[in-house]
């Protein structure tokens, strides 16, 4: 009998490069030794459960046929129903979205929502389609993937590239193949159509809710504290004004258009308005310029990355003076950088727990399609805090427990949970 290799790969992988599914691969290889004798099933997390690919023609506004690739993975379904976004984007591979369906497995499972973790994506640049013809890669992609999708299978939302428009797209799409409305196929869609309140602040929201809680745990008050955000956008632009309504002092902003300093803290309401007006946080009158590299090195309590993965890598991560770190954004941080951060002593909160507040909403959404009933955002809000600062105490009770960081501690916790259903599942048949 040949001995069989750590972890085969499946044969639709290139061993020599394996993209991200093999950062994937190496973090899970990293928790397994904490899984105790639940690790006996841990290959059941090295494959994915389910993976689809399927081409997608549509006839474009000139009248020829194009053809996109088109992939939808199911990582992991044992504690229910697939859950995870939708991207449109040239560089989509399925080494990639076989990650982040994976991550979003354990993302769901950290936060304890009641799903397993999934995510598709088509090869296409939309800048070079019209309208109409993303109206028709968006049904015709649902389409061949409604094989596999549907309100209690597996949950399409927005990511890269596709928003409520193409949500409100793809819940036609499904219901007209089943013959009857299924609002509760996809989440992240407009209100009109059985959308959630609160959905949109959903992340931002949530990173200020972990963020609070960590800075309990630290000894951080947030009252006068100091907070440098990377990102004004959705998730980075709803943090700051959380922080600066709590009464903290945002010093610092940085995204695509520049990088504005207040020591004596920005006008975060005044900011969001020059963005808004001008498309970005470059040029706001009432703060200083400074130079893009600077901005990771300020002294501050909050570092808020929320704009894009790879920033603080092993080439600034020791410049960073941060108490607290938390990631609106998903993969911000190298694993150089994270190591490296730790031995400086700065409190990572990490992506899969941090920015779980969007998702959050999104299971709410789904409870409220299938109830047919409809909280107001108060009630939201109150169990998206709850549910987060749960997440973030059962997380940093294992980290404490075994001397980990918050983020080993969350792999931990949801490959825990993950398993365990799993184990109590049996194999079929
Ligand atoms: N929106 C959500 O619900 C959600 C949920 C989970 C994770 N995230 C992650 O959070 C991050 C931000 O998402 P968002 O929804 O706020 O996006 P967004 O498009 O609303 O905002 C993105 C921000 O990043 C900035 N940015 C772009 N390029 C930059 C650069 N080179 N340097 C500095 N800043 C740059 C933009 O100017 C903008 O302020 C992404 O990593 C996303 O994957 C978002």
């Amino acid at each position: 009998m040949s001995q069989q290799p750590a972890h085969p790969l499946p044969s639709y992988l290139d061993p020599q490069h394996l993209g991200p599914w093999g950062i994937y691969l190496q973090q899970v290889d990293r928790v397994t030794p904490y899984l105790g004798s639940l690790a006996r099933w841990v290959e059941t997390l090295k494959r994915p459960k389910r993976t689809l690919i399927v081409d997608v023609p549509i006839e474009l506004d000139n009248g020829t046929v194009a053809h996109y690739e088109g992939y939808r993975v199911q990582h992991n379904t044992s504690r229910g129903p697939g859950k995870g976004g939708v991207r449109f984007h040239q560089d989509v591979t399925l080494s990639e979205v076989m990650a982040l369906a994976a991550w979003m497995s354990i993302k769901n499972a950290a936060v304890n929502l009641p799903y397993g973790g999934a995510k598709g994506g088509v090869r296409l640049d939309p800048r070079n389609l019209s309208q109409s013809e993303i109206e028709r890669v968006t049904r015709r992609y649902t389409s061949e993937i409604g094989v596999i999708i549907g309100p209690s299978k597996d949950i399409p939302a927005p990511d890269v590239n596709t928003n409520a428009q193409t949500m409100a797209w793809m819940m036609d799409t499904y219901s007209m193949n089943e013959g009857a409305t299924a609002t509760g196929v996809v989440t992240g869609k407009p209100i009109a159509l059985g959308g959630s309140l609160g959905r949109v602040e959903a992340t931002g929201r949530g990173v200020f809710v972990v963020a609070c809680e960590a800075a309990r745990d630290q000894g951080v008050p947030v009252e006068g504290a100091r907070v440098v955000v990377q990102g004004f956008g959705n998730v980075g632009g709803t943090a700051a004004r959380l922080f600066h309504e709590a009464g903290a002092k945002v010093i610092a902003a940085q995204d695509h258009t520049g990088t504005v300093h207040n020591a004596n803290g920005l006008d975060v309401h005044r900011l969001l308005a020059h963005v808004s007006r001008t498309g970005g946080v470059g040029g706001f009158g009432e703060a200083e310029a400074i130079d893009a590299e600077t901005f990771w090195h300020l002294e501050t309590e909050f570092l808020i990355p929320a704009a894009l993965e790879g920033q603080i890598t092993k080439a600034n991560a020791s410049q960073v003076r941060a108490k607290i770190l938390v990631e609106g954004a998903n993969g911000p941080t190298t694993p150089e950088a994270d190591d490296i951060l730790r031995e400086n002593g700065v409190y990572v909160v990490p992506d899969v727990l941090a920015n779980a507040g969007g998702v959050t909403v999104s299971y709410f959404e789904w409870v409220q399609d299938f109830s047919m009933f409809f909280w107001s955002e108060e009630e939201i809000n109150q169990r998206l805090e709850r549910l987060m600062r749960e997440a973030y105490s059962s997380v940093a009770l294992v980290a404490r427990e075994h001397n980990i960081t918050l983020r080993t501690a969350a792999f931990v916790v949801a490959c825990t949970r993950i398993l365990q259903a799993r184990q109590v599942r049996g194999l079929y048949p």
